[in-house]
């Protein structure tokens, strides 16, 4: 299983919540462990693990990807335990996939605009477990979730120590949000900085309502949310198929947004359930506007 080693840049390229790349791959003769480092894992804004291990999910279909792209017959086989999700193993036949590593490469989260359209209906169809919303159905849910989001003290101190908002900072180059990945100009990214330095002393002052408000027109427009609705548990696999989905909607030219916050925060979780005529709001797995960018965004960072 040595010869995987080679592959971890490219396995790195998976995404992750807030960018911390919480995965871990652990070396046996036979047998690669997938794992993740709790110091690496978000428990104020994911404190059920849906987001890790989506992630995790996510990060074990890249591998198999890249593995299958160098001609390495591996599988992956469940197997949660103890800060474990399953292993890579050998298998008779390479994993099949139309995805390659190129395809693995060139995805990437853009939170900048986005031209006014819907997905094709033939695309939305093909994307099995997603439902699709008008972006203009949903503002409102993203400003009440976001007001909820910077209200909360300690979410908002979790978010910012994967901030990385000036080149100057140690981790720049190697995990978190940078402020190109957010698409901050210098000026927004200084703001942001300050203002959550600041953030105990402005918080009376309506800081939340400030940053929420930073966000408020994002959805005022003519474009498409996808959100992935599975069965809450299933997680590993629901970020595999996210994976696959990402990647198709990448090679038609279309990027994503994550929208998390809208199913972090009860009250709109429930809500979005109701809209969507969803009986159980926990299986809302994943929210995230998808259209054609205006502009490439910036390679997130990797360690
Ligand atoms: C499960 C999951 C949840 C995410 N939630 C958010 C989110 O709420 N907001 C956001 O801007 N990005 C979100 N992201 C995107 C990550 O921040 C992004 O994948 C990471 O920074 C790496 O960047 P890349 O996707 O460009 O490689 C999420 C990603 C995953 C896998």
């Amino acid at each position: 299983m040595n010869e995987l080693r080679a592959l971890e840049p490219d396995f790195w390229r998976a995404p992750s919540a807030h960018n911390t790349q919480p995965w871990t791959l652990t070396y046996t003769d036979d047998e690669v462990a997938i794992g993740w480092d709790p110091d690496r894992a978000l428990p104020i804004s994911d404190p059920t693990g849906r987001d890790l291990r989506l992630s995790l999910g996510a990060f074990a279909e890249c591998c198999l990807i890249v593995c299958a792209d160098a001609g390495l017959r591996i599988a992956f086989r469940p197997d949660p335990g103890p800060l474990r999700v399953g292993f890579l193993h050998e298998a008779a036949e390479p994993y099949q996939t139309p995805f390659t590593t190129a395809d693995v490469r060139a995805r990437g989260t853009n939170r900048g605009e986005y031209h006014p359209g819907r997905l094709p209906d033939e695309v939305a169809g093909a994307l099995a477990g997603m439902r699709r919303v008008p972006c203009r159905d949903l503002a409102d849910l993203l400003h009440a979730a976001d007001l909820h989001q910077f209200g909360d003290r300690e979410v908002t101190r979790e978010l910012r120590a994967w901030l990385r908002l000036t080149r100057r900072h140690r981790r720049y180059l190697l995990d978190g949000l940078s402020d190109r990945a957010l698409a901050l100009s210098r000026f927004e990214a200084l703001a942001l900085r300050a203002s959550l330095a600041l953030f105990p002393a402005l918080r009376p002052l309506g800081l939340p309502r400030a940053l929420a408000g930073a966000s408020r027109g994002l959805l005022d427009y003519d474009g498409d949310v996808l959100v992935l609705a599975g069965a809450a548990g299933d997680e590993v696999n629901a970020g595999r198929v996210l994976m696959r989905h990402w990647l198709t909607l990448s090679g038609l030219g279309y990027t994503t947004h994550p929208l998390s916050q809208i199913i972090d925060c009860v009250p709109t979780r429930e809500v979005l359930a109701e809209r969507l005529g969803v009986d159980d709001p926990m299986s809302l797995l994943h929210v995230a506007r998808v259209g054609r960018p205006k502009a490439p965004a910036a390679p997130s960072a990797r360690v």
